[in-house]
């Protein structure tokens, strides 16, 4: 006779608090041994752990994905998530976990989506891409334009950490004119990268040029995806209804590919303080 053992797991949930929803992180490097994202399965599983902690309950993988480089194609990747969601599913842990990938800018990314070698978010119209370190590429502008024209909706990967938009955060309004979205690194507002990224990143929230959070979480350790910190200065940042846009509801409607309605962006205007008004009076520029 065979006997049929029932294993009851009880199911670890996301840790909420009341009046919120759980959150959506879009930029995750938790698919294990992919990319130098989670090293193992089990780092993954000690990051859904931390992820279920700090209130966030929907992530999408989103391994890097650089042309020319040695990467793990959509199909193996979703293998490998499938193995990662089996993993949770048996210790009960109630994450969610979709595919993407953290595509790197080039002129090509258009022909690597429908070849089906890299992936858009969870398979909708939504494609993360990330901006070299320190430039960027003159052709930016005519990528979105492309995108936008096949029916993508580019998201620009944690912008507050572009050198160039640093130095000047329209040139990130000028590419929400034309269409793209922004997703924050939620560490950038703890100064984690530094504290010319953080006054970025928070220049950036409050001229509506950011629509998604991130934790861009690579390990249980250093880069983890303990961001409540990071949550709660956010929260201190932009109101109610905000803070719910860009935590959940947009990512919502991204997952399920429905289309974003998003504030207009606000041009910055740089500070006038006394030493350029000094300046100004003294002719000096
Ligand atoms: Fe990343």
């Amino acid at each position: 006779m065979i006997v049929h053992i029932m294993i009851m797991v009880a199911r670890i949930k996301v840790e909420k608090r009341e009046g919120e929803e759980a959150m959506i992180d879009i930029h995750s490097h938790i698919l294990p041994k992919v990319d130098d994202g989670s090293k193992d399965l089990e780092e993954s599983i000690e990051m859904a752990k931390i992820y279920l902690e700090n209130g966030i309950n929907k992530v999408i993988a989103t391994p890097h994905y650089i042309e020319g480089w040695d990467n793990t194609f959509k199909e193996k990747n979703l293998e490998i998530l499938e193995i990662l969601k089996k993993a949770l599913y048996q210790r009960g842990l109630d994450l969610d976990i979709y595919l993407g990938n953290e595509i790197y800018t080039t002129m090509d990314i258009l022909e690597h989506l429908e070849e089906g070698k890299a992936s858009s978010l969870n398979n909708t119209r939504y494609v993360l891409i990330e901006l070299p370190m320190f430039d960027i590429p003159l052709f930016i502008e005519d990528l979105i334009y492309e995108l936008l024209l096949k029916g993508y909706v580019p998201i620009i990967a944690h912008p507050e950490r572009n050198a160039k938009i640093i130095e000047n955060p329209n040139l990130l309004y000028t590419f929400i004119k034309k269409g793209a979205l922004a997703q924050l690194n939620l560490p950038s507002l703890e100064g984690k990268y530094g504290d010319r990224i953080k006054s970025t990143g928070e220049t950036l929230i409050k001229h509506n040029m950011i629509h998604f959070i991130g934790t861009d979480a690579h390990s249980k350790d250093k880069r983890s995806p303990r961001v409540k910190k990071s949550l709660n200065l956010l929260k201190l940042m932009v109101d109610k209804e905000t803070y719910n846009r860009i935590t959940y509801l947009n990512g919502i409607k991204l997952l399920e590919d429905e289309e974003i309605i998003v504030d207009s962006p606000i041009e910055y205007k740089k500070e006038k303080n006394f030493f350029y008004l000094l300046k100004t009076k003294m002719n000096i520029f």
